[in-house]
């Protein structure tokens, strides 16, 4: 049986890394030849069309991110468990991010690397402090409890936004289109960790920002999207940046990647931007990762963090 590797980027370190952790398996990559009938499992990131058709027997796609918008819209997708990466590794590269880019706000870090810069010594602002802001996560699954718990930790006041209804232990947690509005009117920092499905897409935008909270300790709400970057409408966090419906925004995610030259984003004096890289899979995390899912299966378990096809996440 083998396993193919179905990336669009450093194919040969993938290969490298899986033979290391299947070393009884054969690993094969698209663009040589193969035995088709012979591959069982594909793990992928963004494949070109056309590229996973032809496996008879395929018994499951790993995603090599926790997203997979990159394989909803493809056409033909196989009819087989398709697997998400949810590991530590990943999971704690995003809640210190968060933790980074909430503290990063709180303290109003941006002016003081503008005041070193200026050589100007200002420091006439006594900041809140964590537990006067209250933190909304929108997206409260494995990577939004995660970073929930580490900012509560740091005093920060969080409350969790999803889609269906849930019991988070020390959380208030609200769901669906009726708690939404309830959940922005009480957030200063709204933190995006949703997937990119029809239902959120361009969820981002004006209509939202007018809804999160005035008055709050920040002078202002702040975004913080790592989630997908067609969550948001970029033409309204401009406007809204501008007309002061949002006072800021750290921004890991874009319409376009890379984020374009020419786009306004980079040179805002009040966007933090990031080239997508909050919780990157790091490689050698996600080749162990999969090639337990694929062990436990062969022994009879049930593969971890399958995807909802219906659900689109
Ligand atoms: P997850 O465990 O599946 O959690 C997704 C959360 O979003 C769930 O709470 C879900 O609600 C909620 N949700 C989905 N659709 C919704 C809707 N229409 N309305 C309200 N809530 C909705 O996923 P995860 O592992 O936390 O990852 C979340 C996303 O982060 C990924 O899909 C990916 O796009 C992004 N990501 C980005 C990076 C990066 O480097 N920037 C890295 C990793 C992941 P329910 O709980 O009700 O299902
Ligand atoms: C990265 O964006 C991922 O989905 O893992």
């Amino acid at each position: 049986m083998s396993l193919l590797v179905a990336v669009t980027w450093e194919t040969q370190p993938w290969v490298e890394r899986f033979r290391r952790h299947l070393p009884d398996r054969d690993i094969v990559v698209l663009g040589e030849s193969f035995d088709k009938a012979a591959v069982r499992y594909v793990a992928t990131w963004g494949p070109k069309p056309g590229s996973l058709s032809g496996l008879p027997n395929l018994e499951a796609l790993f995603s090599l991110g926790a997203g997979v918008d990159h394989l909803m819209g493809y056409p033909d997708l196989p009819d087989v468990p398709i697997v998400r990466v949810a590991q530590d590794d990943l999971t704690h590269r995003m809640s210190e991010y968060m933790v980074l880019h909430c503290l990063m706000h709180l303290r109003d870090q941006r002016r003081f690397d503008e005041d070193q810069t200026a050589k100007r010594w200002r420091p006439d602002r006594a900041p809140p402090i964590a537990g006067d802001v209250r933190i909304g996560i929108m997206g409260f699954g494995v990577l939004g409890q995660d970073s929930a718990r580490k900012l509560k930790t740091m005093g920060f006041d969080v409350a969790g936004w999803s889609r269906t209804p849930k019991s988070v232990d020390g959380f208030q947690v609200f769901a669906g289109e009726e708690g939404l509005t309830p959940f922005l009117n009480r957030t200063d920092i709204l933190i995006a960790l949703m997937p990119l499905t029809p239902d959120t897409k361009g969820i981002l935008n004006r209509s939202l920002f007018e809804r999160l909270a005035r008055g709050g300790a920040l002078g202002g709400p702040i975004l913080i999207n790592a989630g997908r970057g067609k969550l948001q409408v970029e033409s309204d966090i401009l406007s809204c940046l501008d007309d002061g419906i949002l006072q800021a925004a750290t921004l890991d995610v874009f319409e376009t990647e890379p984020l374009p030259k020419d786009s306004p984003l980079w040179t805002h004096p009040r966007v933090t931007v990031t080239p997508h890289n909050s919780a990157t899979s790091e490689p050698e995390a996600t080749a162990r990762y999969i090639s337990q899912q694929i062990r436990r299966y062969e022994a009879g378990e049930a593969f971890e963090n399958v995807v909802d096809r219906v659900r689109g996440y």
